[in-house]
């Protein structure tokens, strides 16, 4: 059963489905903000402009389902380095990613986190890839092991990674080599070391999420440790004829509220 009930103890994670008829995408458009749709316009290709449109109108869909307001009516702010987050309340914390024709989102309260999917694809150059972007000693486990367990490995090492250089927002405007995590099969997903200004590694959380066996996909936060919950899929088409939510009732966050109960619903 699906659950729009949020605490500082979990982390909720929502798979989505991203390609749908024509028809189906020009719902998902309406939703959109005018800055969304001028992104959406600079796509070249129909599929992935469709894929953006889908990704963007479900965030907005399950936000506002947290918020209690109408989709169309969320606003977002960015940082510098182009993270996203709610205007409003600041509390509600979520992050993103997109890959083939998934979609992820994420959503706690505060703290920041980084949300990070791949879709898994064969590559003779695995390890030249690693070479350029991991740790030294990443890319030497990597050598090490096994050509069954390198598909697998090398992309957990990399969403664990790309979600922890978005839990701090910089994204891949800092260097993949300035971390290292463990990635070993039957290793616990952990941040092993880094550099002072990203704090102890030991206050790092990682966790893999079993999202389908097409894709890896990681989450990382810092602080407590926070129950993971991977929700039912979502497919747009459903999603659509099922109507976007009106507003049911005030939100229940801010002082005396979400304070009180350590929730946001
Ligand atoms: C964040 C980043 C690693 C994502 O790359 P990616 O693998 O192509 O994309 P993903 O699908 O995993 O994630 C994209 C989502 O992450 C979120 N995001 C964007 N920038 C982010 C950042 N700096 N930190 C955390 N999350 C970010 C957004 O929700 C984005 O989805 P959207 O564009 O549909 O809104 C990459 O965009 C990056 O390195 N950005 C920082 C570069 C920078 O400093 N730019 C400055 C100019 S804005």
């Amino acid at each position: 059963m699906a659950s729009f009930f949020i605490d500082c103890e979990s982390v909720h994670v929502w798979p989505a489905a991203t390609d749908c008829p024509a028809d189906i995408a020009g719902g998902f458009y309406k939703l959109l903000s005018p800055e969304e749709i001028a992104r959406a316009n600079r796509f070249r290709f129909e599929a992935d402009r469709r894929a953006f449109v889908v990704a963007h109108g479900t965030r907005r869909v399950i936000l506002s389902k947290y918020l209690r307001i109408a989709p169309g009516d969320i606003r977002f702010l960015y940082s510098d380095h182009g993270k996203p987050a709610l205007a409003e309340p600041r509390r509600l914390k979520f992050n993103a990613s997109n890959s083939g024709s998934l979609s992820l989102i994420a959503v706690t309260l505060d703290v920041e986190i980084g949300l990070d999917l791949e879709r898994m694809e064969a590559a003779e150059n695995l390890e030249e890839l690693a070479c350029r972007s991991f740790d030294r000693e990443e890319t030497q486990e990597l050598r090490s092991l096994p050509p069954e367990q390198k598909l697998q490995a090398f992309y957990a090492c990399w969403t664990r990674k790309e979600a922890f250089l978005k839990a701090i927002g910089a994204g891949l405007a800092a260097p993949l080599d300035s971390f290292r995590v463990a990635f070993r099969a039957g290793e616990a997903p952990r941040v092993v070391s880094c550099s002072r200004r990203m704090g102890a590694a030991a206050d790092w959380n990682l966790h893999d999420l079993a999202v389908d066996s097409n894709y890896a996909a990681a989450l990382a936060y810092r602080g407590r440790f926070r129950r993971v919950c991977i929700q039912p899929r979502i497919d747009p088409v459903r999603l659509s004829a099922s109507g976007w939510p009106e507003p049911t009732a005030p939100a229940a966050y801010g002082e005396g509220t979400a304070a009180a109960t350590g929730g946001l619903e």
